[in-house]
C-alpha cells in the first residue's frame, strides 16, 4: 500500500463531499474535518466547483489529504490533479481511467463490487478498491465473500455508511477505510454547522478506533 493510502487507512474514515458553494464553504469544512481528526476528504464531482474546492481546502488545511470522487473521464482528472487533488475516486471500474491514474503515478480507487470488476482490478496490480454502493450490493458480507477469491484487495466501502454501522465495518481486516456523507450532509454545510461536523468526526474516529482495538 502507497504511503497515502495508508494515511487514509490510519485515519479510517473518508467524508464524502458535494460543495455547492466552495467559496463560501471550503476553507471552513477543511477546517471543521481537520478539527474533527478527519483530514481527509474525496470531494465528488457531482457539483460544478469540485475543483474549485479541492483548491481552497489544501489551501486552508495544506497537511490535509484531498481527493476527487464521482470522476467520469479523463478530462476530470487533469482538472482534480491541476486543483491539487491527491487520489481519484471513480463510481465503477473503468480500465481507462484506471491506466490514465497509473500512468501519472495517482493512486485511484475505483468502485467496485462484482468478481468480474475485482479480476479487472487485480490485472491493474491495484490493491485497495473503493466498494460502492456498499449496503446496497451486500454489504459486509459480500465484502467477505468477494475476498474469498480476491485475498489481496482491501476495500472502502461507501453508500449507506454510518454512525450506526461504521464499527461492524471498521471491525473488518478487509476495510482500509468508510466512506461516507453522513457527516458532511447539505443541511449542515448550508447552515455552517461546522462544530457539528467536526463533532461527527470526532465520534467516528472513536468508533473506528474502538472497532479496530477491540
Ligand atoms: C458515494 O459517492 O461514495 C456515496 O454516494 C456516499 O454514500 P452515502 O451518501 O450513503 O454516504
Amino acid at each position: 500500500m502507497d504511503q497515502l493510502t495508508q494515511k487514509i487507512s490510519e485515519i479510517g474514515v473518508v467524508p464524502v463531499i458535494k460543495l455547492n458553494n466552495p467559496e463560501r464553504d471550503a476553507a471552513n469544512l477543511a477546517k471543521a474535518l481537520c478539527e474533527g481528526g478527519v483530514p481527509v476528504a474525496e470531494v465528488t464531482f457531482r457539483a460544478a466547483g469540485a475543483a474549485t474546492a479541492i483548491r481552497l481546502m489544501k489551501e486552508a488545511c495544506p497537511d490535509m489529504i484531498v481527493g476527487a470522487g464521482t470522476v467520469l473521464t479523463t478530462a476530470q482528472i487533469d482538472e482534480a490533479m491541476a486543483a491539487g487533488a491527491q487520489f481519484i475516486v471513480t463510481p465503477g471500474m473503468d480500465p481507462e481511467l484506471v491506466a490514465y491514474c497509473q500512468a501519472k503515478q495517482l493512486p485511484i480507487f475505483p468502485g467496485c463490487t462484482t468478481p468480474t470488476d475485482y479480476h479487472t482490478a487485480y490485472k491493474f496490480g491495484l490493491e485497495v478498491l473503493k466498494f460502492f454502493p456498499a449496503e446496497q450490493s451486500g454489504g459486509l458480507d459480500k465484502i467477505k465473500a468477494m475476498s474469498a477469491p480476491f485475498p489481496m484487495f482491501k476495500v472502502m466501502p461507501t453508500g449507506g455508511i454510518g454512525l450506526k454501522n461504521l464499527g461492524t465495518y471498521a471491525k473488518s481486516p478487509i476495510i482500509a477505510a468508510c466512506g461516507g456523507s453522513y457527516m458532511v450532509k447539505a443541511d449542515l454545510i448550508d447552515g455552517q454547522k461546522w462544530d457539528e461536523i467536526a463533532d461527527l468526526c470526532r465520534q467516528s474516529v472513536e468508533i473506528v478506533k474502538e472497532a479496530r482495538n477491540g
